[in-house]
């Protein structure tokens, strides 16, 4: 049965011949290329990025998104020139000052995921700040992946594994994987079941590396500060078609054996 959602700024929310995943990954990547295209410095292509992350926020909350975990600074990023870098912190600080009443105003709570410790002060109050004023809103989850590394995760988990094991609450052998999942950053968090890469590269730089083994994923030659609801749309038109097995057999092909 069709599901008709809202309408925002003339736009239809209707899932009909969709699916709309419940726990969304997008890896924001072309700012630069979109910048170099308009003959613009590298910021501009940043500044348009994050603006375009507000969009994608609406965009996924009437769709019925319920956890939208982004990719805006990896533990590699920091090998930027020291200029861009800067202008990534500050950017992200604006963006929660500038645009945290419209997240309000959709109903989207805040959080962030990845070595958020060993980030600058103000960043970590951003951070705290953040998560505490939005912690009631109802609608859907924003999770921001800043200083995120997939690897950097995995080895967090385990060192908490590890801790566990010392100190006596834990057996090497009761190690399984629900005990790795719930070891990471932000355990209720659902795995991804898609994960959208505009700008055409196809890996997975270290986003989500352990969540995504199951991912579907779906790349677009758009690049991220022009990706918008007809990209969005589109791939959950192409979702809605994928078979997804774990490793099984799909229905069709069981119930023919
Ligand atoms: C990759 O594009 C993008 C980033 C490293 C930064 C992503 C950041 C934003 C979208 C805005 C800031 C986010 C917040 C939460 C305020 P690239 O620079 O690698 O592009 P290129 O591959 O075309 O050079």
């Amino acid at each position: 049965m069709a599901i008709t959602g809202g309408t925002s700024k003339n736009k239809t929310y209707d899932t009909a011949g969709l699916k709309v995943p419940v726990s969304l990954g997008v890896i924001m990547d072309g700012n630069g290329r979109w910048a170099k295209k308009r003959l613009l410095p590298r910021s501009a292509g940043h500044r348009a990025g994050a603006e375009n992350l507000k969009e994608l926020c609406r965009n996924c909350g009437n769709y019925g998104v319920k956890y939208l975990t982004v990719y805006a600074f990896s533990t590699e990023n920091w090998s930027r020139p020291q200029g861009e870098v800067d202008q990534l912190m500050k950017l992200f600080v604006e963006f929660f000052d500038r645009y945290d009443p419209e997240l309000a105003e959709e109903g989207i709570r805040v959080r962030f995921t990845g070595d958020i410790e060993h980030l600058p002060e103000n960043i970590q109050k951003v951070c705290r700040e953040g998560e505490e004023r939005s912690k009631d809103r109802p609608k859907m989850q924003l999770i921001v992946a800043f200083n995120y590394g997939g690897r950097r995760e995995i080895v967090h988990s385990v060192q908490s594994i590890a801790k566990d094991i010392k100190e006596g609450r834990l057996q090497p052998e009761d190690i399984t994987e629900d005990i790795i999942s719930s070891n990471m950053y932000l355990p209720d968090v659902p795995d991804p079941e898609l994960i959208i890469r505009p700008s055409g590269e196809m890996r997975l730089s270290n986003f989500l590396l352990w969540e995504s083994a199951y991912s579907e994923f779906w790349v677009s030659d758009t690049l991220w500060p022009d990706f918008g609801y007809e990209d969005l749309t589109q791939a959950f038109r192409d979702y809605a078609k994928r078979d997804r097995r774990f490793g099984g057999l799909s229905k069709k092909d069981t119930e023919e054996n």
